[in-house]
């Protein structure tokens, strides 16, 4: 009987979210293994994250692949042959289609940077989120773990830590401090509470 989930972290940058959920396997996160990194840039400081864990990675880039479609015929592909059970978007910036988030549907969560459904769907990502949140003057903002649908943002929450702003911020200092009291904290924690869901599942069928 399958003991663990086969997961995939799909990834676009720094990775220090990706960081995070490697530091955890074992600890945090005991019902699911971290089986492959997907990167849809090719200069992006995650895959030597993952090379350094020893974890398998793989490039998949519109321009390799023709545009966007092509993308995700090849980002399934992939995920089919490693029988990935759960995707984490940890940072990657591309939207995926209708077709694809029903394909795996209640098998993709993403980390979000503010309190969803403030400062969230389409446009915000990066520094903008923390831009608005500091234009608007919100004094709490935070990170939102969430199941993927068609709609950016939109999905069901799993999982939300607040973050107090703090006078002089700017949206640098606010990023750097949802990441390390929010996401780094949630997104392990989201994924092993998903992970143990989708294991008893399968394990009941
Ligand atoms: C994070 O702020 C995450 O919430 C957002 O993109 C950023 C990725 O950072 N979706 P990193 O690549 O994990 O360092």
């Amino acid at each position: 009987m399958k003991d663990k989930i086969n997961i995939a972290v799909l990834v676009s940058g720094g990775g220090t979210n990706l960081q995070a959920l490697i530091d955890a396997v074992g600890s945090v996160i005991t019902s699911g293994v971290i089986k492959l990194v997907v990167s849809n840039n090719r200069s992006a400081y995650a895959l030597k994250r993952a090379e350094d864990a020893g974890i398998k990675s793989v490039c998949i880039t519109k321009a390799d692949f023709g545009g966007a479609a092509g993308m995700e015929a090849e980002l399934v592909r992939v995920l089919e042959a490693e029988k990935i059970d759960l995707i984490v978007l940890a940072g990657f910036m591309s939207i995926l289609s209708a077709d694809f988030t029903q394909r795996f549907e209640k098998r993709i969560i993403n980390i979000h940077p503010s309190l969803i459904p403030s400062f969230c769907g389409e446009g915000y990502y990066g520094l903008r989120v923390h831009e608005a949140a500091l234009k608007k003057g919100v004094k709490v903002t935070g990170a939102t773990v969430h199941f993927v649908n068609e709609i950016p943002d939109g999905g069901e929450i799993i999982m939300q830590k607040a973050v107090r702003v703090l006078d002089g911020d700017t949206p640098e200092s606010l990023q750097k401090r949802v990441m390390r009291l929010a996401e780094w904290k949630i997104l392990p924690k989201a994924v092993e509470k998903v992970s143990a869901e989708l294991l008893k599942k399968e394990q009941q069928a």
